[in-house]
């Protein structure tokens, strides 16, 4: 089976957003409009992620539509660290609109959603929910999942349902990669070593080569 082939299965790139005690949210790419009339859209979400299980609880979540404008940052914040002991929300740009978060910089536009249902899928959650509020922010493009990789030379974690382990290339010189995101580090790992991508210490990083 060659999975390489399911890179070419096309998505955009949103925040989900919702809120208990706290505000909470993550980057997503699996969200897709399932009817016009009464309008639903479904989005996928691990299990383990934070984000997911205060959905769960709460019933109710934004989505914020991310634009080509949206920095590196800003995803790897809401992308690779989890809201359950990090506050992804302290140094960005929000509002709240129907008591829930909504980051509103260098987004095209947000939606305000109820859970309608929550599907099993073995790692993953598949929550359909009915969309209450559509709002345009700007003209921005949004960005989609293959500039996200291409341009902005982004990763995903192991979390993200399209996650696809990178094929090693043969090399005299030792690899390691970071388990939480894929960064690959050429040559000998320091003990003190950071990851460039997602900040994780040395200890989560596997020797591949
Ligand atoms: C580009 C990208 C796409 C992602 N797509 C999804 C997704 O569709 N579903 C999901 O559950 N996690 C996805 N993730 C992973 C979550 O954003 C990540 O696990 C996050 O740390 C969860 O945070 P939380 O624990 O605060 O919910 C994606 C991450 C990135 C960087």
């Amino acid at each position: 089976m060659d999975k390489q082939l399911l890179k070419d299965i096309s998505y955009g790139m949103y925040i989900v957003t919702t809120k208990d005690d706290k505000n909470v949210g993550c980057v997503i790419n699996t969200l897709t409009q399932v009817t016009s009339n009464d309008i639903m859209v479904s989005i996928c979400l691990n299990k383990n992620n934070y984000t997911n299980q205060v959905i769960k609880k709460t019933k109710r979540f934004s989505v914020s539509i991310i634009s080509e404008e949206c920095s590196k940052e800003l995803i790897s914040t809401f992308g690779f660290k989890s809201s359950k002991d990090y506050d992804k929300f302290k140094e960005i740009s929000f509002e709240e609109i129907d008591n829930l978060p909504v980051v509103n910089k260098d987004m095209c536009g947000y939606l305000i959603c109820d859970v309608v249902s929550i599907t099993d899928a073995s790692s993953h959650d598949i929550i359909l929910a009915r969309v209450k509020t559509c709002h345009k922010l700007g003209e921005d493009t949004p960005m989609t999942y293959k500039y996200y990789q291409e341009v902005v030379k982004g990763k995903s974690p192991k979390n993200a349902p399209t996650y696809i382990e990178e094929k090693q290339t043969k090399t005299d010189e030792e690899q390691w990669v970071c388990e939480i995101c894929g960064y690959v580090h050429k040559g000998p790992l320091p003990k003190d070593f950071v990851c460039p991508v997602c900040g994780v210490a040395a200890s989560n990083f596997k020797k591949v080569l």
